[in-house]
Formats: structure tokens, sequence, C-alpha cells
């Protein structure tokens, strides 16, 4: 499959291309955002959506504020306010909020420096994110692999694909790379009410690249596990809390659920930036809260809901972590006790890429 750039400065450096996850499957469209403005809004339309893909596109955002404010006498200050409107974008995917923060720490650090140089280190940074998620992405892929067998069949929910990420994906990361090795994976894809990120984006992913993958509706779920289909459950993660809990996309929790019911391996997927140890358990993360027209008329041809209706439009839920086998990461599958787990594998990180850069 030709590989679609998701991300990327433009080629004067001053803007940022997306490719606008809101047109596909239909439209393969590539959209220029030039101001600060026109990032949070495609952040929050899901014109770039998936947990790390917005963590990447708010670390370009962040340089891309800079260079406009760079000769401005109030820099510093400046750029906090830049700082808190792009983190003022989507609250529930840590990313975002980890990108930025690392953002600000080259600033800190750089700011002595003359404002040329400080420029070059941020888009140093903004870089080194992106890379890392696509050597992330790679290792998680291998792991994620590791836990199939030729001929298995994986359900997924939402998309964590190469769109949402960097290069592979996560949660869809071993099925590519199963295909490119000849191995055969089937898939049975959640549509995902209300803004199809199943139907539009995994099903759309999984087909140009030549995966078996079959489409149901999220309530079809359980039918397929209980008819024996389903051999391990795959979905992404948009903030792991230090207790293992995970918040994904609305529907995660319900599948999990069903998952243990049926005795299924149940397998979230996350980089280490995806890991909040600052987040004690699941109770304290944020879930978006998005419009009731997402839910009444988005994608129908007429509203299928009476006007004026009470709609409850969670973006995300919570999988409490007794109910998650394991959360596959680039230093392997992360398993209970999730937090001593998740230290260790943070120190793994740190003395891998130490070594690295030895
Ligand atoms: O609202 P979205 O489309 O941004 O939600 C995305 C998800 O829930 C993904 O599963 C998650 O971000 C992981 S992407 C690798």
């Amino acid at each position: 499959m030709e590989r679609l750039e998701n991300i990327r400065l433009s080629e004067g450096g001053d803007s940022l291309i997306i490719l606008d996850q809101t047109k596909l499957p239909g439209e393969v469209c590539f959209t220029e955002l030039k101001s600060r403005e026109e990032l949070v809004e495609a952040i929050r339309k899901l014109r770039v959506r998936g947990a790390p893909a917005i963590g990447i596109a708010a670390a370009y955002g962040y340089y891309l504020c800079a260079r406009e404010d760079m000769d401005k006498e109030d820099f510093l200050s400046r750029m906090d306010d830049a700082e808190r409107l792009l983190a003022s974008s989507r609250p529930t995917a840590v990313n975002l909020f980890w990108a930025l923060s690392r953002m600000r720490a080259v600033l800190r650090r750089s700011a002595f420096r003359p404002r040329g140089e400080i420029l070059q280190l941020l888009l140093n940074e903004a870089y080194a994110i992106h890379e890392e998620d696509i050597s992330a992405n790679l290792n998680i892929s291998e792991y994620g692999l590791s836990l199939l067998k030729d001929g298995a069949c994986v359900l997924t929910h939402c998309n964590a694909g190469p769109l949402a990420t960097s290069r592979y994906g996560t949660a869809l990361g071993p099925i590519l790379l199963a295909k490119e090795r000849g191995m055969n994976i089937s898939v049975f894809a959640d549509e995902t009410r209300p803004l199809l990120q199943g139907a539009r984006l995994t099903a759309f992913e999984l087909m140009n690249a030549g995966v078996d993958v079959t489409l149901i509706c999220d309530n079809m779920a359980g039918q397929v596990m209980k008819e024996g289909k389903i051999d391990a459950v795959f979905i992404g993660c948009d903030r792991a809390a230090a207790n293992g809990d995970a918040a994904n996309k609305i529907g995660s929790s319900s599948l999990a659920v069903l998952a243990k019911h049926y005795g299924i391996p149940f397998y979230m997927f996350a980089p280490l930036s995806t890991v909040d140890m600052d987040t004690p358990c699941g109770d304290m993360i944020r879930i978006e809260q998005r419009d009731p027209t997402e839910v009444t008329e988005l994608y129908f041809a007429e509203r299928m809901a009476p006007a004026g209706v009470k709609v409850y439009n969670p973006a995300f839920d919570v999988v409490d972590h007794e109910l998650i086998t394991g959360i596959v990461t680039e230093e392997g599958v992360i398993t209970a006790p999730f937090e001593e787990n998740f230290k260790a594998a943070f120190d793994k990180k740190k003395q891998r890429t130490v070594t690295n850069n030895a």
C-alpha cells in the first residue's frame, strides 16, 4: 500500500500539512494548517486524531507558534499562551500534554540562547517526537505479533493504525506487519459509533493493505465472540493510568467485559508516551464530552432522533485494569502488577536510549 503521510511540515517549514481524516474514505485530502487556531480546530474536529498523532501535531504546532512569535518582546509569555491554547484542543489523550511538556522543557532550557538557536532546538524536538513514535510503532508491532498465531482472527475497535500514529500504528501494527510477512491474520472491525473511525478508517487502512477485514456494528461484538470467531481483542489507548486502568474510545470497556466473559485475551496497545504515571487510576482521567449532534444526525441522511432529545456523548471510557490481559508497549507486553511493570518499562527505555546514544 502507498503510505499516506498523515502529518508533516510544509517545505517552507511555516505550516503543517495533515491528511484530513474526516474526509476518509471518500476523499484523500491534504489540508494546510497555517495558524494555531486552525490547528486547534483540526484536532477538535478529528481532522487529525489518534493519541500519538495528536501529540506529534501539537509538537509541530508549538514549533510553528515559536516561529511566528520569535521576534516579539514577550516571546516566553506568548509561548505559555500558545501552549494553553493547543492543550485546550482535546482532554483525554495524554500524548497531547506529554508532547507539549517536552517542547516547553526545551524552550525553558534554551531560553538564554539566541532566538534562531531556540527555534532549531524546538524543531529538532518535534522531529524527535515524531521519529520516536515511528520506532515505538515498530517495536509495538513486533511484540503484538508475537501474541498471534498464523490464521488468527482479531477484533478491533476505533482506529489505532498508521493514520492515528506515524507508521504501522499500535493495535493495527501487528496485523500490518503480519501481512508484510505473508501471514494470514483476519480482523473484525467495530464500526465505532458515533464517529465511525472503525468503518471509515480501520476498514480503509486494512483493505488498502490487503488484510481480510469484516465490518460489524459495535453491538455485534458479543455475537461474534460467542460464535467463537475471535482469538484476541487488540485496541489502542488514549491514556493508561499508573494502576493500569486505560482510557480508549467509547465502547472499549464493554468489549473488555465481553472478552472476559468469553475467555478471550484482551490487549491494549500504547507507546509509553500514552502511559501517564501522574494519574494514579482511571477515575482521574478526564473524559471528553462531545457534541450531541454527532449522535443524532452526523453521517445520517436525515436526523435519526427527535429534535431536542437529551443526548449523552462521552468520547472515551476507561477499561478497568483487572480486565486487561496486557498493555503492549515498545518495551514489551506489560501485565499486572501494572504500576511496578510500567516503572520497569520506563527504566528499560531510558537505558536503551542511553546505550543507543553512546
Ligand atoms: O477520538 P479519536 O478518534 O481520537 O480516538 C482514538 C482512539 O480511541 C484510539 O484508539 C487511540 O487514540 C489510540 S491510537 C493509536
